[in-house]
């Protein structure tokens, strides 16, 4: 859920591990701590309730001298987020220190057997339950730390990745990891140890990514050595992974969303280049090509996604739909994996995620290939757990994305969803060529539409300041701009906690129109196409019950201009691309009223980035 950090070799760890765990922060964040074995092989441990900050403040002054530690921000599953259920966990003789992140879910009956052995719990946390699980093991079959942790992790259901140290050993962290992030980067005699490897580029950029079932036993001057968990040698596998420390930091902004907002344009020739040729207008994604005939004999396609992963999709199943003429179903993944789905084995499963990592999307990708269906990945973390498990695929490139609300990872996802949808239309024979090539034409001009569409900015903190102190929002778009009215509330009510609802601008005299009155706002929008006339009606029925219309246009569109009450314009682009120009001023009328209300954007309360619990 939220980060681990861990460093064993010649220099200090404990700057190490806080640097990384800062840049971890975003993931989650409601308590900190770090483990280290001192000069007499003491174990140290300081841990403590808040953010990285509060925790260097508690080291202050502490002699913390020590090559080897491991650092944790937690994320609350299982207890109160307090001093007490911070990570590192000590076994109960404080011969081990454990850190955790993710969720036991047979902690109970563990830590049930585990009290009638005599042992007693200082945290209500699963992760405790781990650590005395691995000392006991070890005390009764008398193994190595190794072998205990092989075998209490035998007996484990759940997700985790987790490093434990042990007194008396300051040269070696023993990991694991099953439907949890971990990587290892691999140093000149040292090893680093963190759940995201961007957090740790300063050091090294060779990594590598634990597999499920793995553990690593990462020994300070000994080469790395990964096993399963009966014990046999795995592979190590290094990979590179290039990435600019500038990409991890605000670049000038004062918050990681608005420097991602204002992004997009960069971030959208990151996900285009290579893919569309900007001579023959030909676009190439090598994941489809390569595997032509699953999505030429393809009878359905079935996105699955969470969050803003499922507005992305719901907009790449209009395009689907309307470029190849495949059925499509989106499913919440959550849903989808508890539901006994029906899945055939020519259906093909998109899973769609930022972060690569989300629980139930890999869940969902599990039941997709046990049933035989080719599956497709869109992510954006290279390596992550999603894009490894998945069939093929298409990355967007977006750089890495720290605030906690998607913002640059939706425009790129719809981009590689437009690019599917042409390559896909094209092989299938369903799509016009020379729409082909005004949309691909319009794919490339987009950067610039982008652009275009940030000089809204200054007018959209304006009208934030007149709305900042609304209790509610409704939000309303038909077609193309349905998802992104959903992703519009939803941008607003992550980090401003302003109640927001996205609905189909139709679906408003089925009901919710009953809200409407002079205190409730409604974003609507309203670009010119071809539900536009459909939508100022819809717009007209709102004003004549009292409401406030706050419309994203079209430049150029006089009409509304005069019937509504604020506007906000943007450029005109290929009616399929709109979502990704008309989301810009959504995305930044959320960030201007947040951080009016003085809100934490970048960290909203409550969320953490990647959800790798159910
Ligand atoms: C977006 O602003 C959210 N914080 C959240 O809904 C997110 O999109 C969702 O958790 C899915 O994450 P993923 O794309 O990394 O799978
Ligand atoms: N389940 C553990 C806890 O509640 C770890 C949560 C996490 O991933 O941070 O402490």
């Amino acid at each position: 859920m939220c980060g681990i950090v861990g460093y064993v070799g010649e220099r200090q760890a404990r700057p190490i591990i806080i640097k990384g765990l800062h840049r971890l922060e975003y993931r989650g964040y409601d308590s900190a701590g770090v483990a280290l074995v001192g000069k007499g092989g003491q174990i140290d441990l300081y841990k403590c309730k808040g953010k990285v900050d509060d925790l260097e403040h508690f080291l202050e002054g502490k002699d913390t001298t020590s090559t080897i530690g491991i650092g944790h921000t937690r994320w609350a599953t299982h207890g109160e987020p307090n001093d007490a259920n911070a990570h590192p966990h000590f076994s109960q003789s404080g011969r081990l220190a454990l850190i955790h992140n993710g969720i036991i879910e047979n902690f109970r009956v563990l830590k049930d057997a585990l009290i009638s052995h005599g042992f007693s719990f200082r945290s209500s946390t699963d992760s405790e339950v781990l650590v005395n699980l691995i000392e006991y093991i070890q005390d009764t079959n008398e193994c190595t730390l190794e072998e205990a942790v092989r075998i209490a992790l035998q007996q484990v259901v759940g997700a985790y990745a987790i490093a434990v140290i042990e007194r008396g050993n300051a040269r070696r962290i023993i990991a694991a990891r099953q439907s949890s992030p971990m990587a290892i980067g691999i140093g000149e005699g040292e090893y680093f140890l963190s759940s995201d490897a961007a957090s740790i580029i300063d050091y090294t950029q060779e990594f590598v990514y634990l597999n499920d079932g793995e553990v690593a036993v990462i020994e300070k001057g000994k080469p790395l050595q990964i096993k399963n968990l009966f014990g046999e040698a795995s592979k190590v596998d290094i990979q590179k992974l290039e990435m600019s420390i500038s990409q991890l930091e605000k670049g000038g902004y004062p918050h990681f969303m608005l420097k991602e907002i204002h992004e997009q344009p960069d971030t959208i020739v990151d996900c285009i280049r290579g893919r569309v040729n900007p001579e023959t207008r030909e676009i190439i994604l090598s994941g489809v090509l390569d595997n032509k005939d699953k999505f030429l004999k393809a009878g359905r396609i079935i996105f699955v996604a969470c969050g803003t992963s499922w507005h992305a999709s719901l907009i790449g199943e209009h395009l689907i739909e309307n470029l190849c003429r495949i059925p499509v179903e989106v499913e919440y993944a959550s849903e989808f994996r508890y539901r006994n789905p029906i899945i055939r084995p020519d259906d093909v499963v998109i899973a769609v995620s930022q972060s690569g990592e989300t629980a139930d999307t890999l869940a969902a990708i599990e039941i997709a290939k046990r049933c035989g269906a080719f599956v497709y990945g869109i992510c954006n973390v290279i390596g992550s757990s999603i894009a490894r498990a998945t069939d093929s695929g298409t990355y967007i490139h977006v750089g890495p994305e720290i605030g906690v609300a998607s913002t640059k990872a939706f425009t790129g996802q719809v981009t590689v969803m437009a690019m599917l949808a042409l390559v896909i239309g094209k092989l299938r024979g369903t799509i016009d060529m020379d729409y082909y090539h005004q949309v691909a034409g319009a794919l490339l001009e987009l950067p610039e539409t982008i652009r275009k569409a940030l000089e809204s900015a200054p007018a959209v903190e304006k009208l934030a300041s007149i709305f900042t102190y609304a209790h509610n929002f409704i939000y309303l778009g038909r077609g193309y701009n349905y998802p992104t009215a959903l992703e519009g509330a939803l941008k607003l009510k992550e980090i401003s906690y302003i109640h927001a609802e996205g609905l189909p601008a139709a679906e408003m005299k089925h009901g919710p129109i009953a809200l409407i009155d002079a205190e409730m706002p409604t974003v609507v929008i309203a670009t010119l196409d071809h539900t536009y006339e459909k939508t100022v009606s819809n717009i007209e029925e709102i004003k004549a019950r009292g409401g406030k219309i706050i419309a994203v246009i079209s430049e150029g569109d006089t009409q509304l201009r005069k019937r509504a009450d604020f506007c906000l314009e943007v450029p005109s682009t290929a009616e399929c691309l709109m979502p990704i120009v008309s989301i810009i001023p959504l995305q930044l009328l959320a960030y201007y009223i947040a951080t009016n209300k003085g809100r934490n954007v970048d960290q909203p309360r409550n969320l953490a980035k990647s959800v790798t619990v159910e």
